[in-house]
C-alpha cells in the first residue's frame, strides 16, 4: 500500500500531537512535531539572552540562525522522537509555560519559518509522515493526501494544558495558561507569514466533547478511507 502524508493543523492544545503520535504508531509512519522546532528556536533565544520580558532582539536571532541545529531522535521507551538542540535533549525544557509565552513571537519571524519549513519538507519528502503544526496543510505540504484541522473551545484547551503542566510538576495558574492559549491563538492567526488558517480542503474536527478514544477512532476511520482512495 502506498504511503500518504497527513497534515494536522489547529489551535494550541487541541490534542494534535496526541492523535498524531497514535496515528503514526498505528501506521508505522514518522511523526514530526513541528511546534517543537519553533519551541527549540525559542529556547535557544532565551538561553542566549535574545528574548526575555525586557524585549526581543530579532536581528540578533536572525544572525545566529546558522548556529541552531535541530534534530529528532526516536526514544523506544516513550514511543516517539524527542527533540534535540545542538545535540542536547530539550524535549522537557521546551514545554514550559515560559517557552509558550515567547514562542509565537519567534514563530512570526519569516527567516525562522523559512529555515524550519525547509527542514520539515525534507523530513516529509518520502511520505509516510504525520506532521502537526499551524501551517502544515497550507504551506509545508499543500499537496498532503489528508489534512485535518483541530479545534476545541479555549477553556477546554486551557484545562488540558493546565493538567499536563501540573502533571509534570510545573507550578502554574489556570488563568495564566488560559491567557497564553488565547494570546498564542491571536498571534498565530494574525501574523503575516503563514498564519494559522484552515486549508480549504481540510477536514475540521471539533474535539471539545470527544474523549481521546473517540477522537482516535474517528480520525483512524478518516485515515483508512483516505488510504483506500490513494491505493
Ligand atoms: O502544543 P501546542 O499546540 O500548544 O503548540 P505547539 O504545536 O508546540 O506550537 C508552539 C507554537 O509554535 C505555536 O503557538 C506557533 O506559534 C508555533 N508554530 C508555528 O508557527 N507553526 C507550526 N507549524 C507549528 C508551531
Amino acid at each position: 500500500m502506498s504511503k500518504i502524508t497527513i497534515a494536522i493543523d489547529g489551535f494550541s492544545s487541541t490534542g494534535k500531537s496526541t492523535v498524531a503520535k497514535q496515528l503514526a504508531k498505528h501506521l508505522g509512519y514518522v511523526y514530526v512535531d513541528s511546534g517543537a522546532m519553533y519551541r527549540a528556536v525559542t529556547y535557544y533565544a532565551m538561553q542566549n539572552g535574545l528574548i526575555s520580558k525586557d524585549g526581543f532582539n530579532v536581528e540578533g536571532l536572525i544572525s545566529q540562525l546558522d548556529n541552531i541545529q535541530i534534530s529528532f531522535k526516536f526514544n523506544d521507551n516513550l514511543g516517539f522522537a524527542e527533540v534535540y538542540l545542538n545535540g542536547e535533549n530539550i524535549e522537557k525544557a521546551i514545554r514550559t509555560l515560559e517557552v509558550s509565552g515567547f514562542v509565537s513571537q519567534v514563530a512570526a519571524i519569516s527567516e525562522v519559518r523559512a529555515k524550519l519549513v525547509e527542514q520539515q519538507q525534507k523530513m516529509g519528502a518520502e511520505k509516510g509522515v504525520v506532521m502537526d503544526g499551524r501551517d502544515i496543510g497550507t504551506v509545508v505540504f499543500p499537496d498532503a493526501d489528508l489534512k485535518l484541522f483541530m479545534t476545541a473551545t479555549a477553556e477546554k484547551r486551557a484545562i488540558r494544558r493546565y493538567d499536563e503542566l501540573i502533571e509534570r510538576g510545573d507550578e502554574v495558574l489556570y488563568e495564566d495558561v488560559l491567557k497564553n492559549v488565547q494570546e498564542r491563538d491571536r498571534i498565530d492567526s494574525t501574523r503575516e507569514d503563514s498564519p494559522l488558517v484552515k486549508a480549504e480542503d481540510a477536514i475540521e474536527i471539533d474535539n471539545s466533547n470527544l474523549s481521546l478514544q473517540e477522537q482516535y477512532d474517528k480520525l483512524l476511520d478518516i485515515v483508512k478511507k483516505t488510504l483506500e482512495k490513494t491505493k
